[in-house]
């Protein structure tokens, strides 16, 4: 298993580029399931997700060309046919984001096998509000052996109320109900750019959709899409990743190639944070002169300050003089990363759904273990400031959504490098004598 070793204490400087979104890029491989024509996507990042995305795909029957050498973000899919419209445990375990499939499998096949996720890190996850919406479409579901099991000759347009704000459940449901008899009107959606970029890519298929990125979104079924060729936006997470990481260090920062629209929320709090930041074009600028202040956030859905960004910016809080107090109210059990950042020497308690982080602390380097995706990036956020040699273990959750974040983040100085198994297993053990 992969490890970062960062030793801590350079102030990051220059340029980096984000990658396109791993959120946005897995509905829209979903997406090529609506049509028998091809879906070139470009700006894809080369992260883990995308790699699940492509094999679940091709055990279903797609053809998934992945491009290489300049061409290495571009993706074609042809789901020409289909012959096994299933997502199985193996896959849908290691990737939540893999239920895409369930909607768009159901409106092009009629049927649809796609394994229950089961709990994650960061809570029970369900998939409940994918399932309503299906049913509301007129799709009959069963749930059997772990599995749900979907069917339907032709879905209708229906009214969709979601009783609770939902990404993929919204995403899902949405590209269902492009292909079904009839409007369907959703209510109480999910606002993110990511439903937005998927309404655009269906739209270019041939899909009639209004409002999407809005709380209604309206589908006029049609009875066919076809190919089509899409550009996915650019990662909002990786770049405010990016800009805490430039904060922390007391850095001068350029993160480029982002939609400074995608992040005000987390800009203008990092203003009262205490810090200098400018947009311009699709770049933003971050200068620290230290002195941060703490700052209370709480997570909502979007446009709300991100539950993605919530255990990065509790690592900047460590360094803020003062509380902050973080609550988070999208997913219950997110704060597995505050145990570690502590035995980096922050003060943080938790109370329930609060976080209550005091600083300034002086973080000092541990050996710490990654929980998820984002807590992996809280703890690479603070080893940037630690003092000595941080060893974070279990990186390949940050592999499944930052493209070769070391890479990026050392080109603007940090000190960071990758390591493999430091001793192989075999040899690890103690020996056992015949
Ligand atoms: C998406 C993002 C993830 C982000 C999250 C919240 C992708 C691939 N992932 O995840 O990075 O952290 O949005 O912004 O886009 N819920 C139910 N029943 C359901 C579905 C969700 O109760 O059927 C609950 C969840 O447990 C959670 C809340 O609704 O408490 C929001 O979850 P949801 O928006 O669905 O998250 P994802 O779409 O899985």
């Amino acid at each position: 298993m992969d490890k970062f070793v960062i030793r801590g204490g350079n102030p990051l400087l220059g340029t980096v580029r984000v990658s396109g979104a791993k959120n946005a890029a897995l509905p829209a491989m979903a997406a090529a399931l609506l049509t028998e024509e091809p879906v070139t996507l470009e700006n894809v990042p080369q992260v883990r997700d995308i790699e699940t995305t492509r094999r679940l795909l091709a055990a279903m029957g797609a053809d998934v060309e992945l491009g290489y050498g300049r061409a290495q973000h571009r993706t074609t899919i042809c789901c020409r046919s289909l012959a096994s419209p299933e997502a199985s445990y193996e896959l849908v375990k290691t990737m939540r984001a893999s239920t895409l499939v369930l909607g768009p499998l159901v409106a092009r096949c009629g049927t649809a096998r796609v394994s229950l996720p089961g709990g994650c890190a960061i809570g029970a996850r369900p998939i409940d509000l994918h399932i309503k919406g299906l049913e509301r479409l007129g799709a009959k579901i069963n749930q059997e052996h772990g599995y749900v099991e979907a069917s339907a000759k032709r879905l209708r347009g229906a009214e969709i109320i979601f009783d609770k704000v939902t990404v993929t459940g919204t995403e899902d449901v949405m590209m269902a109900a492009t292909l079904a008899e009839g409007t369907t009107v959703m209510e109480n959606c999910a606002c993110e750019p990511e439903v937005a970029d998927l309404a655009d890519l269906l739209t270019k298929m041939g899909a009639r959709i209004e409002g999407a990125g809005t709380s209604t979104i309206r589908v006029h079924g049609v009875s066919k899409l076809h190919g089509a060729k899409h550009r996915i936006i650019p990662d909002r997470i990786e770049a405010g990743t990016f800009i805490i990481a430039g904060a922390i260090t007391g850095g001068d920062l350029n993160v480029a190639g982002c939609e400074p629209t995608h992040l005000s929320v987390l800009l203008q709090k990092l203003g009262e944070v205490g810090l200098k930041v400018a947009h311009h074009g699709d770049s933003v600028r971050v200068l620290s002169e230290g002195n941060l202040k703490a700052s209370d956030i709480a997570t909502e859905e979007y446009p709300g300050f991100p539950t993605d960004m919530q255990a990065q910016y509790m690592a900047l809080a460590t360094q803020a003089a003062g509380t902050s107090v973080i609550t988070e109210n999208i997913f219950e059990n997110r704060f597995m990363h505050a145990q570690e950042l502590v035995r980096m020497g922050a003060n943080i308690k938790i109370e329930g759904r609060r976080a209550v982080v005091r600083g300034k602390s002086p973080l000092s380097a541990a050996a710490v273990l990654a929980s998820d995706l984002r807590a992996s990036a809280s703890l690479v956020i603070a080893a940037l400031v630690a003092e000595g040699e941080t060893i974070i273990d279990r990186v390949y959750h940050i592999d499944r959504g930052y493209e070769h974040i070391e890479e990026k983040l050392r080109s603007v100085g940090a000190q960071i490098r990758r390591i493999g198994e430091m001793l192989p297993k075999k040899i690890a053990a103690p020996l056992v004598k015949a």
